[in-house]
């Protein structure tokens, strides 16, 4: 079966810079959601970026490499294009209109599905955050981090994404929100059958929810496995806490606890 997102061999630099990713490989197979986890400046943005089309407006070009959504290759296509193509984009930052009630920041995402089903499409969102729904009226900008990130990802999904990318789920945000925001995205995928490739600074709650997962570090991937493999491997240790360390106590892995320090600095 062709995967949702299959990159291969993908190097990306920046003006000035350098590689900022490597010879990197990833693959998001249909209806899964995968993780994608590294420190801060290992490449992950610039991933996402190369995906959805962004490259060129932070000066990065694709030196090496292809990408391919659903076998269709999309390297060079525009971001409102592979929108339409069924990407979901979820960028870092969030980016939502802060001046906009946050209906019309809905119907922006919505502005590709067909004028009859507008509403449906709003009402499965608003089913799904219930909270963006109460709010419906307000100003985007009046809402909590929590609330802003429900609403970046349903403008995403209200156009029924094939693919969703989302570049820092949890920044910001309380485990607890973080982990009802991952709950309702297992209900998409689950009824759905959305992909997703989820960027992460919380690993824990990305490897409770993902499937697999992928390891950057300085513009390499260093590990790719399932998110059970991932969380027992040395390599998470490395990537989060830059040392390795001895756990002689307890019965819980030295990567389990190495996952809950980096959630318990979050
Ligand atoms: N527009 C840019 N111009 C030049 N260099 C850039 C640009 N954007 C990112 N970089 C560099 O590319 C590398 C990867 O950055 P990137 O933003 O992809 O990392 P990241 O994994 O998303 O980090 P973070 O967790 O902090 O968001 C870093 O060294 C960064 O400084
Ligand atoms: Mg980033």
């Amino acid at each position: 079966m062709t995967n949702m997102l299959e990159i291969k061999g993908l190097s990306v630099g920046y003006a000035r810079k350098g590689l900022a990713l490597d010879d990197v490989s990833l693959s998001v197979p249909k209806g899964s959601i995968v993780a994608l986890l590294g420190a801060n400046g290992a490449g992950k943005t610039t991933l996402i970026r190369a995906v959805t089309g962004l490259l060129d407006l932070h000066h990065g070009q694709v030196m090496h490499g292809e990408v391919a959504l659903d076998g269709h290759a999309i390297l060079g296509l525009p971001s409102h294009r592979l929108v339409r193509m069924g990407m979901g984009q979820v960028p870092e930052g969030r980016l939502i209109f802060k001046q906009l009630s946050v209906e019309d920041n809905l119907k922006v995402g919505a502005a590709i599905v067909p004028r009859a089903q507008v509403r449906e499409r709003l009402e499965a969102v608003y089913t799904l955050f219930p909270r963006l729904l109460e709010r419906r009226t307000q100003s985007a900008g009046w809402l909590s981090g929590g609330e802003q990130q429900m609403l970046a990802l349903g403008r995403a999904l209200v156009g029924n994404p094939r693919l969703l990318l989302v570049d820092e789920l949890s920044l910001g945000l309380a485990p607890l929100i973080v982990r009802a925001i991952y709950q309702q995205l297992r209900v998409v995928g689950d009824t759905l059958g959305t992909s997703m490739l989820i960027v992460e600074q919380n690993a824990k709650l990305a490897l409770e929810f993902a499937s697999s997962a992928y390891i950057l570090n300085s513009g390499r991937m260093v590990l790719s496995g399932s998110a059970a493999e991932v969380a027992a491997s040395d390599a998470i240790k490395a990537s989060y806490l830059g040392t390795k360390r001895e756990h002689p106590d307890g019965d819980t892995g030295p990567a389990v606890r190495a996952s809950q320090q980096v959630q318990e600095s979050v």
